[in-house]
C-alpha cells in the first residue's frame, strides 16, 4: 500500500502528470472504433503464419495516426498471444530519415545485436528476415511520417520491404503500416508499390470535431486531475478553440497549459481566463513573424517545436542535436555551434522562445533551458514545415 505516496509531487489540480504527456496511450481511443475495425479487417489473415498484411494511414496533424497504430499494435499482440509470435517496431522516419537509420532501428528493435556494417540495405533486410525466421517471429513494422524517408531516399526501402519474402520458401515475415500526414504521397507511389500495398488498404483519418476533442481531453483530465477541478465550460472552450484545426495535440496542450497557469496562481480550479490566456499566448505569434526568419532559424525553431510539443523544456545541447537532425531532413549543412547559439539569442529577442539558466545535472556547470510560452509548438511546427516544403 504505497498509494499515500501519490500525493508526492501532486499539485492543486494535477494528481498524475502522465496523461498530459503526448506519449501517454489511453486504453481506449476516443471515436476511432470504425478505423480500428477497418485496420483489423486489413489484418484479418494475420493469424495465418504465412501471411503478411499491409495498411496505409493518412490524416492531418494531431488526428491520431501514431496513437492509432500503437493502440492497434498493442491490442493485436495481446490478441495473438499463443497463436502467432509477433514483434512490433515503430520507427519515426522524421527522427530516422535515412534508409540505413530505419534499418538500424528495426534491427535494434529485434535485439539482433549491432546491425552489420558494410552490408547493403538488401543484405540487411535479408538478415532481418533470417532473424525473424529463426525465432519463428513475425514483424509488424510501422513506418511513421514515412514521407520524410520517401522524399529523401525515394521508395527503395519500402519496395524492398514489401518484397522481403519474394523468391523465398517461407512467406509471412513482415507486415507493414505506413503513416503520413500527406495524402498526396500516395499519388507518388509507383504502381508496383500500390499493387503490393493493396490500393484499398488505406485509412484516411479526419480531423477531430469539437465533440471528439472534448472527449479526448476529458479522458485525460479524468485520470490526471482532481475531480471537480475542471468544469464543463473549460472543456467547451478548449474544444471550440482546437476544433479550428481538429488537432488533438493542441487540445491537450491547451488543457495542460491552462492547468499550469491555474496552479501557479495557487488555485485548485481552472478558470476560463486561464484558457483565454493560454489561447492568447498561443495566438500571439503572428505567422508573418515565422516567415521573416532565416532558413537556419526556421530549422532551429522546427527542432525546438518538435521537442516542446512533447516536453515543457529542452536544454541547448539537445536543441542543437535536434537542429542537426532537422538539417539532415532538409538536406542543409548545419551551422557551427556558435552560430546556432547566436540564432537562439535572436529568436529569444523576438519573443519566440524564452531561456533560463540552471545548475547542470552533470558536473558543476550551468545549463541553459529553452521554453516556448508564447506559442503552441505543434502549430508553429506545422507552419514552418509547410514553409520549408515550398
Ligand atoms: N482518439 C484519441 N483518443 C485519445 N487520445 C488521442 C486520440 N487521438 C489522438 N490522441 C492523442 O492526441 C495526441 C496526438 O495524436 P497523434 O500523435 O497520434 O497524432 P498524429 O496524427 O500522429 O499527429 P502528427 O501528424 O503530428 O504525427 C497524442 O497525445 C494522442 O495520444
Ligand atoms: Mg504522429
Amino acid at each position: 500500500m504505497s498509494g499515500y505516496l501519490d500525493r508526492i509531487g501532486a499539485g492543486k489540480i494535477l494528481v498524475n502528470r502522465e496523461p498530459m504527456s503526448f506519449d501517454w496511450m489511453p486504453n481506449n481511443l476516443v471515436g476511432r472504433d470504425k478505423e480500428l475495425s477497418e485496420l483489423a479487417g486489413m489484418f484479418s489473415h494475420i493469424e495465418d503464419h504465412n501471411s503478411s498484411c499491409r495498411s496505409v494511414i493518412t490524416g492531418p496533424v494531431g488526428s491520431g495516426k501514431t496513437v492509432l497504430s500503437k493502440r492497434f499494435g498493442d491490442d493485436l499482440l495481446k490478441h495473438l498471444e499463443g497463436k502467432r509470435k509477433i514483434s512490433y517496431a515503430h520507427v519515426n522516419c522524421r527522427n530516422n530519415p535515412s534508409t540505413s537509420q530505419v534499418l538500424q532501428q528495426i534491427a535494434i528493435s529485434l535485439d539482433s545485436g549491432h546491425p552489420e556494417r558494410g552490408l547493403s540495405s538488401g543484405e540487411i533486410i535479408q538478415s532481418i528476415r533470417r532473424n525473424l525466421l529463426s525465432h519463428n517471429n513475425h514483424l509488424l513494422l510501422v513506418l511513421d511520417e514515412v514521407d520524410v524517408l520517401v522524399r529523401r531516399d525515394n521508395f527503395d526501402l519500402i519496395y524492398k520491404l514489401l518484397r522481403i519474402d519474394e523468391s523465398q520458401e517461407r512467406k509471412g515475415s513482415l507486415s507493414l503500416i505506413l503513416i503520413s500526414q500527406d495524402s498526396m504521397l500516395l499519388k507518388l507511389f509507383e504502381p508496383a508499390i500500390i499493387s503490393r500495398l493493396g490500393a484499398s488498404n488505406i485509412i484516411q483519418l479526419k480531423p477531430y470535431d469539437k465533440k471528439g476533442l472534448i472527449q479526448i481531453i476529458k479522458q485525460r483530465a479524468d485520470i490526471a486531475c482532481r475531480s471537480g477541478s475542471i468544469s464543463e465550460d473549460i472543456f467547451e472552450k478548449i474544444g471550440v478553440m482546437a476544433s479550428e484545426s481538429g488537432d488533438a495535440r493542441l487540445a491537450i496542450e491547451l488543457l495542460d497549459s491552462s492547468i499550469r497557469r491555474a496552479e501557479s496562481a495557487g488555485r485548485g480550479e481552472v478558470l476560463v481566463v486561464d484558457v483565454e490566456q493560454s489561447l492568447a499566448r498561443s495566438a500571439s505569434i503572428e505567422p508573418s513573424q515565422v516567415d521573416g526568419l532565416t532558413k537556419d532559424q526556421k530549422l532551429i525553431m522546427l527542432g525546438l517545436c518538435r521537442r516542446l510539443k512533447k516536453s515543457s523544456e529542452i536544454n541547448t545541447g539537445e536543441a542543437e542535436k535536434l537542429y542537426r537532425v532537422v538539417c539532415e531532413e532538409y538536406e542543409t549543412k548545419p551551422k557551427s555551434y556558435t552560430t546556432f547559439w547566436k540564432h537562439l539569442k535572436l529568436l529569444e529577442n523576438q519573443g519566440l522562445i524564452e531561456t533560463r539558466n540552471d545548475k547542470s545535472n552533470v558536473g558543476r556547470g550551468r545549463t541553459q533551458y529553452i521554453t516556448m510560452n508564447n506559442v503552441a509548438p505543434a502549430n508553429l511546427a506545422t507552419r514552418i514545415e509547410l514553409d520549408l516544403q515550398r
